[in-house]
């Protein structure tokens, strides 16, 4: 299991131009969608929001906004992972729906209270962001696992993919875009630090 999950990481690569006659299938999709839902988030906030898109103009009129990127108009499927925003205001309906799940009976009121001075003292867009990752990593790993490749997009216009997307700016922020597919290239040599670099033992 070790090597299996290593080898995993190690052939995930960041695909710079997919194949664009090859397709994966619904089931593929949903698998990569649910490694996503499954992730963990704070508080369990579930942040995210899925928007899934597979029609060519779609994709091109995605990728104008991404400054061209060739992944983008050239993947099988594209998700758009948008951060929520108004639904994590502690008087939100969905804040104390999740909240409630996290933190039943009597101890909800006082995480409650809590929250609300998180909230207060937190950049709510860039915390929710963040979660927004979380899901897109466990989503690239699970593509890899399958065989699918993938490149997660933060290099893209908000206010035009806002427009594309037709979305509340209120309600949710675009955090990624994951384009998926089969790369039409050959990964390049993986380029990491050692870990002595990187980890301090005390
Ligand atoms: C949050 C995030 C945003 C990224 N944005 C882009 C992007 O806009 N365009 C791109 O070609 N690659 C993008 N990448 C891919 C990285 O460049 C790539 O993961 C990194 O160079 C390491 O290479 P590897 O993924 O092939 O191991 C992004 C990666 C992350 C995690």
């Amino acid at each position: 299991m070790k090597s299996q999950l290593l080898e995993i990481f190690q052939r995930r690569h960041a695909c710079h131009l997919f194949q664009a006659d090859r397709c994966i299938s619904a089931e593929d999709s949903n698998f990569i969608l649910e490694a996503g839902r499954l992730s963990p988030s704070s508080f369990g906030l579930e942040q995210w929001k899925f928007v899934v898109l597979s029609s060519q103009h779609q994709k091109l009129a995605l990728q104008a906004a991404c400054f061209q990127q060739p992944q983008v108009g050239t993947s099988s499927v594209i998700v758009v992972i948008l951060a929520k925003l108004a639904d994590l205001h502690p008087d939100s309906e969905y804040l104390r729906r999740l909240m409630a799940r996290e933190y039943p009976g009597d101890a909800l009121e006082a995480a409650l209270k809590n929250y609300r001075s998180f909230h207060a003292a937190t950049d709510i867009k860039a915390w929710s962001e963040n979660q927004c990752h979380i899901a897109a990593a466990n989503m690239m790993t699970a593509a890899a696992g399958i065989g699918i490749d993938s490149c997660a997009i933060g290099g893209f216009n908000p206010a035009e993919v806002i427009r594309l997307l037709d979305i509340d700016p209120a309600r949710y922020y675009p955090s990624l875009i994951m384009p998926f597919g089969y790369c039409a290239h050959a990964p390049g040599e993986k380029q990491r630090l050692a870990l002595e670099e990187l980890v301090e033992y005390r």
